[in-house]
């Protein structure tokens, strides 16, 4: 982000707070129930966006040492990402070419090779395969050129490490992120670190808990007990780069701004911001460090989240962290008990469809994006 955008940014919320109104879409719009609770949909989802683009599998700092590695499993993909001693990023996907086990079972580590649990076939951390015990006599016509593990394309940028099926839609990678990739080397990405981690499943679908994300309407209901008080009430904007978003929450502090000299604005000492990487993450920046929310959808009702708090090196001791990763995650799971009530009702004919309010102009973009996936209409 350039200073003229930060800027921007800073006075267009100014305005707001002056005239006493919201960031507000031309008209309000909806979107059908169905696409949070049909099976069929979740599957159409799940080939034509989960398994379609580049994902933000891991951050560079969770691959660091010799031959690291680590698995991340994504709406049913099972991955595995390792970095070799030459410095290449591979991922392949988690499973034995003999018989189908899943070939590493520990979440992350340091291996040159690794070694079915079944029967031993073994790989190295390039996918080639090295060992099948008895192979003269079990496997003679065993074609080990053949039998590598399956790879998907896999590349850093901006200090992330993003996985996709095939090289084709990797080499799209960088007008995906066209406008945003820029915000993410801003932020600091290659800085940061994991400090604390998260993981919990809940019964909701995948997109209700993006969306939570992305308005600030809800701030003085449902969060009135915790981060309520720090933001003003239902101000955000948003701005779409391609099918991602970033979204302004400008804290209380920002009227501040009013009596200082532009030269001093600090956008992230005066508001946070939620990065929607679509599809499935959102990085919520604040003041210095921030929150990873990464999506693993495991059905079209339920949804596993990972949240893990990243930070910049020797900013604060580590019980710091750790006590502001806590607070998040109970922030969060107020969020994540209302995700779970919206899914309960899904099925109960209350409403054909939800209905987002002027202000409310992400989630319909994001659901606009979803659409465009899907070859689908407009959502409004
Ligand atoms: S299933 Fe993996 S070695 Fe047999
Ligand atoms: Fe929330």
């Amino acid at each position: 982000m350039d200073r003229a955008t930060e800027l921007s940014l800073l006075n267009e919320v100014l305005d707001l707070l002056g005239r006493k109104t919201f960031f507000l879409d031309d008209c309000q719009t909806t979107n059908a129930v169905a696409n949070y609770c049909s099976a069929e949909r979740f599957a159409q989802e799940t080939a034509g966006i989960f398994r379609a683009l580049p994902l933000m599998v891991a951050h560079v700092s969770e691959l660091t040492g010799d031959n690291a590695f680590l698995r991340r499993d994504i709406a049913g993909l099972p991955m595995l990402v390792t970095h070799d001693g030459a410095g290449a990023y591979r991922a392949f996907i988690n499973v034995c070419r003999h018989r189908g086990t899943r070939l590493v079972d520990a979440e992350s580590g340091c291996a040159r090779r690794f070694t079915c649990p079944y029967h031993a076939w073994t790989w190295n951390n390039r996918g080639e395969l090295i060992g099948i015990p008895h192979e003269r006599e079990g496997f003679p016509e065993a074609d080990r050129e053949s039998l590598g593990l399956k790879p998907l394309a896999c590349v850093e940028r901006h200090g992330w490490i993003w996985v996709a099926p095939d090289d084709a839609t990797m080499g799209e990678l960088d007008g995906f992120l066209a406008g945003i990739g820029d915000d993410l080397d801003w932020i600091g990405s290659r800085d940061l670190h994991v400090v604390a981690e998260t993981t919990a499943v809940h019964d909701v679908n995948w997109k209700i808990l993006i969306e939570g994300g992305l308005e600030s309407y809800h701030f003085k209901v449902a969060h009135k007990a915790t981060i309520g008080p720090y933001f003003n009430d239902n101000l955000s904007t948003y701005q779409a780069f391609g099918s991602h978003l970033r979204s302004v929450l400008p804290r209380v502090s920002v009227k501040e701004l009013a009596t200082q000299p532009e030269a001093d604005w600090q956008l992230r000492q005066h508001a946070n911001l939620v990065y929607t990487v679509f599809p499935l993450s959102q990085l919520l920046v604040q003041q210095d460090h921030l929150i990873w929310v990464c999506m693993d959808p495991v059905s079209e009702t339920r949804t596993r989240i990972n949240l893990k708090t990243m930070v910049p090196e020797g900013a604060q001791p580590i019980e710091y962290w750790q006590r502001n990763h806590e607070i998040t995650c109970t922030t969060l799971a107020e969020d994540f008990v209302i995700g779970e009530s919206i899914q309960s009702g899904l099925a109960s004919g209350a409403n054909d469809h939800l209905t987002f309010g002027r202000f409310e102009g992400a989630l319909h973009m994001f659901n606009d994006a979803v659409e465009r996936m899907l070859g689908g209409c407009d959502t409004a």
